[in-house]
């Protein structure tokens, strides 16, 4: 049976990219961000991984407003990535993982999710540089990925509650997935974060500190909040928290936290990266 090895919660900033490319990373405003990865790269160098499971939220690439499914998992030899306007180079694609995805797909639907399967899919930077981040070599990152998106660009969002559900279903199912395969979570965005409106730039430290706080020993925390709450406490895109949560509920053993990394702001965001432990 496959093994859980263990999940990482990671901001995701189109920006970061830029920097990547512009070998910023010594740079003072970048330095603080990018110093958290060294250390959670020699944990994963130590968790051996061979497949990445990442949830996170396409912000318009491979779903616009006129088609946006609430749950979807890609089923796809490969992913590529595409240029998003950003300005930042597009990265090479990552190779898929397709008898973990059909394993994934049958598992939840038969767990009454009902899912989008996408047997070709475009990923963001929302998945491209948190995978560049834990692996920056040239070329692909050594890993098979499975890509899992939550809706958190177009209302109606799922709650919190159905994306910890979510994750407690698909690391139900890799746990039953006949393979001797490890297997790290991956969840990108958040934290507090606010990009357009009367509050852009909005931020809530006491909240994130308080969120990756309750991820260890108490995932239902943040379920007794509504998606308007959320919106309210973290900003609008700062909901993106729901991958982090999704991830957190994926890990089936004793959860420890290893290490948490935070840092205000990148661009607009509350850039954190949290290494969750399971045992
Ligand atoms: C920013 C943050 C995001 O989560 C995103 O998807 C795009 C931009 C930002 O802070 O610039
Ligand atoms: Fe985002």
């Amino acid at each position: 049976m496959a093994t859980i090895v263990g999940g990482i919660a990671v901001s995701h900033v189109p920006a970061i990219g830029g920097a990547i490319a512009r070998k910023l990373q010594q740079d003072p405003y970048w330095k603080p961000f990018f110093d958290g990865f060294p250390p959670v790269r020699d944990w994963v160098q130590q968790m051996r991984p061979d497949v990445v499971v990442v949830f996170y939220n396409d912000h318009g690439l491979n779903f616009f407003l006129d088609k946006q499914p609430t749950f979807a998992v890609g089923a796809a030899p490969q992913y590529v990535n595409s240029d998003e306007g950003w300005g930042i180079p597009s990265l090479p694609p990552f190779r898929g993982d397709q008898d973990l995805s059909w394993h994934l797909i049958n598992e939840l639907v038969h767990r009454d999710f009902d899912l989008t399967t996408c047997q070709e899919m475009l990923v963001d930077h929302a998945f491209t540089l948190p995978m560049k981040l834990l692996w920056p070599q040239d070329g692909p990152a050594p890993v098979r990925t499975v890509p899992i998106c939550i809706n958190t660009v177009q209302h109606p969002l799922p709650s919190a509650r159905r994306c910890l559900a979510l994750g407690e279903a698909v690391g139900k199912a890799i746990e039953a997935w006949d393979s001797d395969a490890r297997v790290l979570m991956l969840g990108t965005g958040g934290l507090s974060h606010q990009l357009d409106g009367e509050r852009a730039g909005f931020i809530n430290k006491d909240f994130d500190l308080r969120f990756v706080q309750s991820l260890g020993a108490d995932p239902q925390w943040a379920t007794q909040y509504s998606i308007e709450e959320l919106v309210e406490l973290t900003g609008t895109q700062g909901v993106e928290l729901l991958m982090w949560l999704a991830m957190r509920g994926a890990l089936p053993g004793k959860v420890r936290e290893r290490s948490f990394h935070y840092h205000i702001p990148i661009s607009n965001t509350a850039a954190g990266l949290l290494v969750l432990e399971n045992h």
